[in-house]
């Protein structure tokens, strides 16, 4: 796919409809993590330096095609002025004469898009009207790519398009770290459930050379190949599925590293008292909330020979201690190998950057996405229908 990017538009003098993702994190009308703010400010920096207008496109929660109060970007206003250091002006219905009455330096934010039905069905009413705003579309919301809808998808294909600095760096990383890697290459994949990742896990073992498969699908993975896994967390009606990924992975000499010991507990419960057994030796009344120090130390040697490495999803149950340990310490051999070039390290998903910030370890890494479901499809080999619209 080829796009185009702010080097290519003409932007001096032009209103450049911009459509970022600044769904963040809110307590009481304050922003408690800015990371997607921040990230966009390169973006509206460059088009005001060209002599270009931005006009901000955004959505905020699900509030379903109707006004929700609560979900308004007013609020956003502060925090989105002392981003880019400039006054922005918030315009709840725009209309021809208020756009285009405005001073060519101004920076608009536009109310909440999915506050109109037709965003999310990607009516061409609503993308034909947002066409008719400015002159230049540009999509630097990487992270609402999955989404086809009029701000995403639908605009693009009715005006010059391009993608924007954080769009170019989050399809540069993901490309990077799975289309044209640096071998080998290793994934590790977590979080609880199979069934939410399978097409992600068929897609990653004919792509990598080693997988790590962590948390609750790890279970799933253990409990497939026979092993009592007691009350953990685990899908039984996903057994053959799971075996049906071991047999791919290796037909396509892909390694997958499941967990060889493992932590145990009676409960579910930070501090809960626990010990580690072999991963074969889970006590009938007890789950399994972590991989324990052998499984690390394994994870760790495949991350010294790796050249890439991709993760989504944690190792354990992390949001409780003790049981964030794996995680932690293969975050930090990441970090730790990253730092020291030795490894291109790429991470994406809300909770997986969660845990690599728990573990001090995000800012090491090469590149830490500010997608969660986006960044999951693209690894699943999907064409985002965002990305795809600024294919002209
Ligand atoms: C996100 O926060 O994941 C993006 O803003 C997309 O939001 P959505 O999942 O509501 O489409
Ligand atoms: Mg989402």
């Amino acid at each position: 796919m080829a796009w185009k990017t702010l080097d290519d538009m003409d932007l001096g003098g032009k209103r450049v409809l911009v459509r970022v993702d600044i769904n963040v994190p809110m307590d009481n009308g304050v922003v408690t993590d800015a990371t997607r703010i921040e990230r966009i400010v390169p973006t509206i920096k460059d088009i005001l330096a060209a002599g270009g207008s931005p006009i901000l496109l955004a959505h905020f929660g699900r509030p379903k095609g109707k006004p929700v109060p609560e979900m308004s970007l007013k609020p956003l206003v502060p925090a989105l002025e002392a981003a880019f250091g400039v006054a922005v002006t918030f315009i709840e219905r725009p209309s021809h004469d208020e756009i285009f009455g405005l001073p060519q330096d101004a920076v608009v934010l536009i109310e909440n898009t999915r506050f109109s039905p037709m965003e999310e069905a990607n009516d061409p009413q609503m993308s034909g009207f947002l066409s008719t705003l400015g002159d230049i579309y540009c999509n630097d919301a990487f992270s609402a790519a999955h989404r086809a809808h009029a701000s995403t998808a639908g605009v693009a294909e009715l005006m010059p398009a391009c993608a924007g600095r954080l769009m170019q760096a989050e399809l540069s990383a993901l490309e990077g770290a799975l289309a044209t890697p640096q071998r080998p290459v290793v994934a590790v994949v977590g979080g609880a459930k199979v069934s939410s990742k399978l097409e992600l896990l068929g897609n990653l073992v004919a792509k990598v050379d080693h997988l790590v498969i962590g948390g609750g699908m790890a279970n799933t993975f253990l409990a497939a190949q026979g092993i009592n896994v007691g009350k953990s967390l685990c899908e039984h009606d996903m057994t053959d599925t799971a075996l049906e990924i071991l047999e791919k992975a290796k037909a396509a000499n892909c390694e997958v590293i499941l967990p060889t010991d493992i932590v145990v507990s009676a409960e579910f419960k930070a501090g809960a008292a626990n010990e580690t057994v072999a991963a074969d030796a889970c006590p009938e009344d007890k789950m399994i909330l972590d991989a324990g120090p052998a499984t690390v130390a394994k994870i760790a040697s495949v991350f010294d020979g790796a050249k890439t490495l991709i993760w989504n999803g944690p190792l354990g149950a992390f949001e409780i201690e003790p049981f964030n340990a794996a995680t932690d310490a293969a975050a930090a051999k990441a970090a730790e190998l990253s730092k020291a070039g030795k490894l291109i390290s790429v991470a994406g998903g809300g909770d997986t950057v969660a845990a690599l910030n728990g573990a001090d370890a995000a800012k090491d890494f090469t590149y830490i996405s500010t997608a969660g479901g986006a960044f999951l499809e693209w690894m699943e080999g999907k064409t985002l229908p965002g990305v795809a619209a600024l294919d002209q």
